[in-house]
Order: C-alpha cells, then structure tokens, then sequence
C-alpha cells in the first residue's frame, strides 16, 4: 500500500494517514463563534490523519473578516469543545490554527474603531488585498483594509501573551495542537518581509530581528503547551494580499527553520502559494527546508496523489495537505485511495452562508464508511 494511506507518528499521536486538510476560512461562524454546523462540517472530513482548522483569531485585534470564530472568549472555547469532540469521535485529529491578520483588518473589526496593528504603518494596497466586514450601511462588504500603526515594544509582549492564553486555551478546547499561523500576509509575515516591517528596534532589520517575533512566540507558545503540540505555517516566497517580493526571502526562510529547529515543533507546514499554475518552491528548497527543520514536513498548495507520492517516497516532504479538494469532497481519503472520481467545488460558498457548498457535498461509496 502507497505510503500516502498508512499510519503517521506525529509526535506522540498516530495519524490514520499522511493526508491533512489544509486550513481553510469559510465564514459560517456569526457572532465569532463556533456552532453545530462548524462542528458536522469538520467531523465531515475526519477521516484525514490530520485536520487544520481554519484561521481562528486570537484576539479582538486579530480579527480582519467578520463571521471567522475566535477563541478568545468563553463561549468561543465551549464552541470549538463541540468540533473537537466530533472530530475525535469520529476518529480524527484536529490542530488549531492561532491566526492574526495584522494590517489586513478594518477600523469597525477592531476594539473601539481603532486602527489596525502591524510591524510598521504599510498600508496593504486595496487592489490586492480586503477586509470582509460591515460598511456604514450596516451590510457585509468587502472592503480595503484601513492604515494600521506600527506596535509599540511594550504591546510586543502583550501580543505575545495573546498567542499563548489562545493556545491554552485550544488545549482546553480538546485540540491536538496549535500551529502558528505565520503566512499568506498576515501579521507574522508582515514582520518577516522587509518591506512591511520598516523597524529600527530589535524586531526590524535583519533576517533575525525579522524573525524575532516568531520565535518569541513559538518559544512562549511550546513552552506553555508542549513543543510536541505546537507548529508553525509558512508560506516562502508568498505575495499574496501585497507582499512584496525580495530578493533574499530564500535565505530568510532558511535562516527562520533552522531557528525553528531548536524547538522540536510537531511539525512545519508549508504552504506554496503556486503562481501562474506553477509551483514557487522547487523539490531542492523543499529538501532544504527539510534539511534545516530536521522533523516532520508537511506541504499544501495544488496537491495530487501522485505528486504527494512522489514527494513522501523521495523524503522531502512528511505529510501531504489539501486544501480546495476537501472543500468539495468530504471522504477525500478514500476517493484518492480508491482513485475515485473528485467533486469540483463551488467557489461560490467558499465564504459565508450556512449548508450550501460547506456540509452538502456528498460522499461517494457510503457503504466504505458503514
Ligand atoms: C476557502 C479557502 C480558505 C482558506 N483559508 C485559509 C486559512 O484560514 N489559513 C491558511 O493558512 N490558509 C488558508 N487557505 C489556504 C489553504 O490552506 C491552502 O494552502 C491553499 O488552498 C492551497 O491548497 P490547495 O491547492 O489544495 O487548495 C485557504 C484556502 C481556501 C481555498
């Protein structure tokens, strides 16, 4: 049998496969809190080794769209203790994803209208990046992220602060772990990108201080919950939502999981944001990557069983993520095992609505699953 379908050891918890689902933000959360729809959509898809759950704000601060379930408040975490009971009853394992949006978030998302945060006060270009959020007409629109103010040093802690009580607090929720969400332009990376992060302290400047941020966090994060329930999400070489290209992001990302390195994480997920239909990261960065991580890899971005295959068997990569395939085919597992035929997804009900597109897509061979 293809390696793809046997079991994991991922730290001390066994995965069913090296099939993850990738994280994804779907917007069916109102009021920010998990529900019973969120909970059938996940327990869904439990059939993959690992679920990533979709970005889940840490903070009022965090937040860029609305409809995204936090976990922050007490009721968020009752929410999210209702997905991971259906997950885990159904056999699965599922990680939080501890997301903060950073610049990419508007005035009425944040506590008292303020203006958003960030590494410095770059506003991201409304041609290339939203916020989903009410306007004055009291409707849902998207619309351009406002200017964000630069943290202050002392916030710097209380940020870090926000990550770790969100991890405590996924750890009470039931999760598995947490990873950090530290790519796709969010606030993480807008540190890591010498164009966002224009800072003359100890958090801007070099390749280091870039990614001090980083490791304060992951250092306070795994310290509180356990490296072995803790990882991280990148995305080398991403421009998404106006992150601008330089030319030493391959260093920069090297120098990054070497650091990581040192804390024996769970695992490092890549996401290879993939440009005019091919992919930005090679197999040999990939195997470099993995070089400097020296554990378990996982990568998303266009993934078929066959290049997953070929990567696991090579040993570049551990683990093999899909994202939009498990939007539209809840029993992706066994389609691929079966080389069954794979639903196309509506892009439509990516975001916002309740079933539609989210908990209605069928599975095939129901029998398999009796
Ligand atoms: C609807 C949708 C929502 C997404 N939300 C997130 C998210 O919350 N966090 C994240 O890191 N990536 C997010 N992604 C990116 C996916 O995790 C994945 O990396 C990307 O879709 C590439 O994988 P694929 O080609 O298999 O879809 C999202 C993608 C989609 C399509």
């Amino acid at each position: 049998m293809s390696e793809l379908f046997q079991s994991f050891q991922l730290g001390t918890m066994t995965l069913a496969n090296r099939i993850v689902m990738a994280p994804m933000t779907r917007a069916r959360s109102p009021l920010g809190i998990p529900n019973l729809l969120n909970a059938e959509y996940y327990q869904q898809r439990a059939t993959a080794g690992l679920i990533v759950s979709e970005g889940i704000p840490i903070s009022h601060e965090a937040q860029g769209f609305a409809l995204i379930p936090g976990l922050w408040s007490y009721e968020q975490l009752q929410g999210w203790r209702d997905v991971t009971r259906h997950v885990h009853q159904a056999g699965g394992r599922i990680f939080a994803q501890l997301w903060h949006v950073g610049r990419l978030s508007h005035h009425t998302l944040q506590p008292y209208g303020r203006a958003p945060v960030s590494a410095s006060a770059v506003t991201a270009s409304p041609l290339y990046a939203k916020s989903f959020t009410y306007g004055s007409d009291g409707e849902l629109a998207l619309l351009p992220p406002d200017a964000p103010r630069a943290l202050e040093m002392h916030e710097i802690a209380e940020l870090i602060k926000d990550y770790t009580d969100a991890a405590r607090f996924a750890m009470d929720a039931g999760f598995d772990g947490v990873e950090i969400h530290a790519a796709n332009g969010y606030l993480l990376e807008q540190f890591l990108n010498p164009h966002t992060n224009q800072r003359t302290d100890i958090y801007g400047g070099t390749i280091r201080n870039r990614a001090r941020l980083i490791i304060e966090i992951i250092s306070d994060v795994a310290a509180a919950i356990g490296s072995a329930r803790t990882a991280i999400r990148l995305s080398p070489g991403s421009q998404v939502f106006d992150m601008p290209f330089y030319p030493e992001w391959q260093q920069t990302y090297q120098q990054l999981v070497a650091e990581l390195a040192h804390f024996k994480l769970a695992y490092l997920h890549l996401n290879d944001e993939r440009r005019d239909g091919a992919a930005v990261l090679s197999d040999s960065y990939l195997a470099s990557l993995k070089y400097h991580f020296q554990g378990p890899v996982i990568l998303a971005g266009g993934m078929t069983k066959v290049k997953a295959e070929q990567l696991i068997s090579q040993q570049v990569i551990d683990l093999a993520a899909f994202g939009k395939p498990f939007i539209a085919n809840p029993d992706l597992v066994a389609r691929l095992q079966q080389d069954l035929p794979l639903t196309t997804p509506n892009t439509s009900t990516f975001y916002g609505g309740m079933a539609e597109g989210y908990t209605d897509y069928p599975v095939l061979n129901e029998k398999t699953y009796a």
